[in-house]
């Protein structure tokens, strides 16, 4: 392959981001990558991005408003980036062509569109790529090294704070509704799942969940429909080697700082990280960077890791640069033959932790997984 050519399916508030770390990869690495399609039913949308995909020296790239549309021998992997409810239907679309894949998160909406897709994908000859930028922040990669280091012990317990503003409006509002989304543990919270798994090396085997939809959303309707995604929860996940995890999810806390904040406790010390949210919301705030903190038990002083992002990395997007480390990875996996870091097992198992939650709050029951 003389040259890597994208087709980014999707061109909203994420499939920009998509394009903007996608010419970084090619300009800082130096890699041979082109996007050549946008394909999104949005006329605004379209042309946004198609304006936007040109000023960042995609000479070849063409807009399309469906998939098929395209010529698939134009193009050596796809990026699915539209609404969450569309991931199954699209992936099953392309799925005969063989291409490199990567989709963004959720995986699916529904459990047994995810069951679907893993038999759908078994002996795939092509990279496929369940997009968990979180992994890739760099706070939380350097997170994930400290608790690899095995500096806080054996892993006992693990939260996960994420304190925010609400979910922003997208094109024709289809994040207000669980129908579209699975639900904000789904949607959301399938990134922090995915972590779970991920820090405490471990399988989930019960949750149990409170949450509702108490201040945000209240007053909006949608051809007469009121929201139904949930804003603020509480969850306690049991791991099969015995750790706990919690997550809080708080979406009417658009003042706080930090953002997100990761705690690892172990039987010889704690782990922290501190995230503060996209730039973009607090800009007067001047440097805002992530710390990670290590605190031994023997009560010695805390070792405080500051973790400042490449600014132009942070200025391509919400995630402190992580769509472009990931990018990069899936670059190497399509053009070099790298293993693939988040497969479809894994990006099943993260909705499956959210939709225990949604059913535990639907039910008030713990459910077993
Ligand atoms: N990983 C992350 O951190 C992260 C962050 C934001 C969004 N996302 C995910 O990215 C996806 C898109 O979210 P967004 O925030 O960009 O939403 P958005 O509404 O801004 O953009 C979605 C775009 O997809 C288009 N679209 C709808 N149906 C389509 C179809 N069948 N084919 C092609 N395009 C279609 C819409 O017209 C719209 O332009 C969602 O799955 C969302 O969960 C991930």
């Amino acid at each position: 392959m003389n040259i890597l050519r994208y087709a980014i399916i999707g061109t909203g508030m994420m499939g920009q981001e998509h394009l903007k770390n996608l010419a970084l990869v090619r300009d800082i690495h130096d890699l041979p990558l082109s996007v050549v399609a946008l394909i999104d039913p949005d006329e605004g949308m379209r042309q946004s991005a198609l304006e936007l995909a040109r000023s960042l020296g995609n000479t070849e790239v063409q807009a399309y408003s469906q998939l098929s549309e395209l010529s698939s021998d134009d193009v050596d992997a796809f990026i699915i980036v539209s609404p969450n409810f569309t991931h199954h239907a699209i992936i099953t679309e392309l799925l005969p062509l063989g291409k490199a894949i990567l989709t963004e998160k959720p995986l699916c909406t529904k459990l047994s569109d995810c069951d679907d897709l893993q038999q759908q994908l078994e002996g795939y000859p092509a990279p496929f790529w369940v997009a968990m930028e979180y992994r890739y922040m760099p706070p939380t990669a350097r997170f994930l090294e400290r608790l690899a280091s095995g500096e806080i012990g054996t892993l006992r317990m693990l939260s996960i704070r994420e304190q925010r503003y609400p979910f922003l409006e997208k094109v024709g509002d289809w994040n207000r509704f669980s129908e579209n989304t699975g639900g904000t543990l789904v949607e959301k919270c399938c990134h922090h799942f995915d972590l779970m798994r991920l820090m405490t090396g471990a399988e989930p085997v019960r949750v149990f969940a409170s949450g509702g939809m108490d201040v945000n959303h209240l007053d909006e309707s949608y051809e007469g429909r009121t929201p139904d995604i949930i804003d603020n929860a509480l969850v306690i996940v049991d791991f099969d080697n015995g750790a706990r995890g919690a997550l809080e999810l708080c979406m009417f806390a658009d003042g706080a700082e930090p953002q997100e904040q990761l705690t690892a406790i172990g039987d010889k010390g704690k782990l922290d990280a501190y995230i503060p949210g996209p730039d973009r919301f607090w800009p007067d705030a001047g440097e805002r960077h992530s710390r990670v903190v290590f605190s031994p038990r023997d009560q010695s002083q805390p070792q405080i890791d500051v973790i400042a992002v490449d600014p132009q990395l942070a200025a391509a997007g919400d995630h402190h640069g992580s769509t472009f480390y990931q990018h990069l990875r899936f670059a190497k996996a399509v053009l070099q033959g790298a293993a693939v870091e988040v497969t479809v097992s894994d990006g099943a198992k993260a909705v499956r932790m959210g939709a225990a939650a949604q059913e535990s709050i639907r039910t008030g029951q713990v459910v077993e997984l």
